[in-house]
């Protein structure tokens, strides 16, 4: 079968990472010997120029590009491609003199000095130029070079800009998005509240710090504008490198479930999704198992922005970071299986930050595969050829894909809605850890998540938990419903349509969009417990589950009550329900219960839908890539102690032994099973 490689120059998975050869130009002999050790570690790209503005451009107009040609021939020459960066993450000295425009304004009003990187005014009209004059250049000068697989936009775009002209854009985005007139703004922001309605789009203002914050929907509102303005400049880049070389595929590195951006709203313009992950292994607060169990949730989100290919692990640290609270190593054996992880999850690059450790500066101690020692005779470089020999003894399951039955709904919008939420306790409103300790649920029984947004299709689906569902597009209910009326099994909780997409309340009940019906429940009262609080729900097969943090009461209109509460004045009321609908079934939680009795519920969705689960020991992930007439079952021991895993037949492509029935996999290691 086809295999579909992302880079089928390279012919299998991408063994890479960030490169600064800017750094040692006056150094040949370690130039030299940089590729001589990406050979022996079996590194096929590297990811060049991400900050290398003040090289290509020493002074405004001056341009320098001999060096790159040089590098870039040269690791081709060695079989290695070039993912090529453009430079737009950090200015040079000369830009900010002499064009203070480009430099952010924060929160309070003030403008940044020279500084750092990743701070650039998005609107900057001054900006956009000068970036897309050097992004031309590189293009003209690069884009047909026979080692280049891929353009890396800019470098992990954040943050927001409170400067003039984007105040500016930010009323032009509002005008263009309530059709020029104030009174819809009003009515979606409900303005009248407090007296705060406006006569003119002019009016309006960010929310500085010390300016207007009490308007629900205006800070949501400038939360989406970032998100299109910072999409807005990205797109500017993308628009020259295409436009010259419309065969290059385009990233840009994510962050994790960052909050600042809608990810989704950008992955639309990307041609391949990538991003950076440095899990904290080993800390003293969670079980190596719940640290894997993040980054596959994490992983998800990415994979599930482009379900049908690869994503990339354009980042990582082949050893430690600076910036961790502890900055701690990772443990003989963590590398490798990390990296399979990634693959595990969907990933067709492991990539690094970075090849080689700086002398000076902010990163002179981050974690590289070439230590300040300058040897290939270190435990990390060794651990990194390793990791170069096994994704070439894993090489056929390159190019394909992870395809889940189920998926958690996550929307960004919902989640910055449900922290902005003046209401309930800040401290325990936890969306993301919700999510998050539902998708490790899902793992521990061996069934792949996927992260979707309610913009997805949903009839991909058998399975779909939609948890703390607060803010509910206009004509989610209907989706929803046609979901489960074609034989979905859906599962909502506690805080599910309190509000619609302008954070107006659903009047006539919640959850609302006509969700009550599909559920058959309509929710009368939320109460908060203190953290000391607790409650229970007993179920009627006779198993209790304690209740922490949210406990509504409902009334049941035409649900079966599968659990009630056990004390308090709401004493016996129904807690957990579910009602048939079409040929599907719609769960609802209305309290925080235990994951534990979550689980019961999560197994019987999956019987009903006829999917498999998986009995694994405690602490062995495992997840499925296939194509067409191939399977690759990956089995991942993140614990301390040896894995018996039976029931595996095949061919383990990291061993290379054939597997007949029982698995045994040694602390921390993988297994990658071909069927
Ligand atoms: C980010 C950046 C890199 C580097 C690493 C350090 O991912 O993109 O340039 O700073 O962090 O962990
Ligand atoms: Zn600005």
């Amino acid at each position: 079968m086809e295999r579909n490689l992302l880079f089928p120059q390279v012919g299998g998975f991408v063994h890479g990472g960030d490169y600064n050869p800017d750094q040692w130009l006056d150094r040949p002999d370690i130039l030299k010997e940089d590729i001589r050790m990406m050979k022996k570690a079996g590194i096929n790209s590297a990811t060049l120029g991400v900050f290398s503005w003040s090289v290509y451009e020493p002074e405004e107009g001056v341009f320098h590009f001999d060096w790159l040609q040089e590098i870039m021939d040269n690791l081709y020459e060695e079989g290695i491609y070039t993912v090529l960066a453009t430079p737009s993450g950090a200015r040079p000295a000369w830009l900010d003199e002499k064009y203070p425009e480009a430099m952010r304004v924060d929160r309070n009003g003030v403008r940044n000095h020279h500084n750092g990187r990743h701070n650039h005014c998005m609107s900057s009209p001054v900006y956009r130029e000068k970036t897309a004059l050097l992004d031309r250049k590189l293009a003209e000068r690069f884009g047909k070079h026979p080692g280049l697989i891929l353009w890396h936009i800019s470098n992990e775009f954040g943050g927001e800009c409170y400067c003039p002209l984007c105040a500016a854009r930010f009323q032009e985005y509002l005008a263009e998005k309530y059709d020029h007139d104030i009174d819809k703004l009003n009515h979606a922001w409900w303005t009248t509240f407090w007296s705060h309605r406006y006569s003119d789009f002019k009016q309006i203002e960010p929310p500085f710090t010390n300016g207007e914050h009490s308007i629900m929907g205006l800070n949501l509102d400038w939360k989406r504008f970032t998100t299109y303005n910072m999409n807005d400049f990205m797109k500017s880049e993308i628009a020259v490198l295409k436009k010259i070389t419309p065969g290059v595929p385009v990233t840009t590195n994510f962050m994790k479930l960052y909050d600042g951006l809608d990810y989704r709203v950008m992955a639309k313009e990307l041609d391949v999704i990538s991003w950076d992950s440095y899990p904290k292994f080993h800390n003293d607060g969670e079980s190596l198992y719940d640290t894997f169990g993040e980054a596959a949730f994490d992983h998800a989100v990415m994979r599930s922005m482009k379900k049908d290919k690869p994503f990339m692990l354009m980042e990582s640290t082949p050893d430690l970071v600076n910036w961790h609270p502890y900055n701690k190593l990772k443990r003989p054996g963590i590398h490798l299986l990390s990296c399979l992880h990634a693959i595990a999850c969907g990933s067709d690059t492991v990539q690094y930050f970075q090849w080689r450790k700086g002398r000076g500066s902010f990163e002179q101690f981050h974690g590289a595969v070439v230590d300040h020692l300058g040897t290939d005779d270190t435990r990390v470089f060794q651990e990194v050829s390793r990791v170069g020999s096994v994704l070439k003894q894993i090489g056929p399951a390159a190019g394909s894909v992870v395809k889940a039955e189920a998926a958690l709904l996550f929307d960004w919008d919902n989640r910055w809605a449900i922290a902005d939420m003046p209401g309930l306790a800040n401290e325990s409103k936890n969306y993301e850890k919700t999510c998050m300790d539902t998708y490790k649920e899902f793992l521990k029984l061996g069934v792949e998540l996927d992260v979707i947004s309610s913009g997805d299709n949903f009839a991909d689906y058998k399975v779909l938990v939609a948890p703390m569902l607060y803010l509910v597009k206009k004509g989610m209910g209907d989706k929803l419903k046609s979901f489960v009326e074609n034989g979905g099994q859906l599962l909502a909780t506690y805080l599910t349509g309190y509000v619609d997409e302008d954070l107006l309340c659903y009047l006539g009940g919640f959850p609302g969009d006509g969700l009550t019906e599909l559920f058959g429940v309509v929710r009368e009262e939320i109460d908060t417990l203190y953290k000391t609080d607790r409650n229970q729900v007993c179920f009627i097969d006779g198993t209790c589950a304690q209740v922490n943090d949210y406990a509504e009461i409902l009334r049941v209109k035409d649900a079966k009550v599968l659990a009630s509460y056990q004390e308090d004045f709401y004493q016996g009321t129904p807690a957990v329900t579910n009602k048939q609908y079409g040929k599907g079934c719609a769960y609802y939680v209305g309290a925080r219960i235990g994951q534990e009795a979550m689980q019961n519920l999560y197994i019987n969705m999956l019987h009903a839908a006829g999917m498999e689960q998986k009995s694994l020991p405690v602490g062995v992930e495992f997840h499925v890539r296939s194509r067409e007439g191939n399977q690759y079952q990956f089995y991942l021991n993140v614990t301390e102690e040896e894995a018996v895993i039976s029931g595996v037949k095949g061919m383990d492509l990291v061993s290379g032994k054939t597997v007949n029935d029982t698995l045994v996999l040694p602390a921390y290691t993988a297994a990658v099973v071909e069927i």
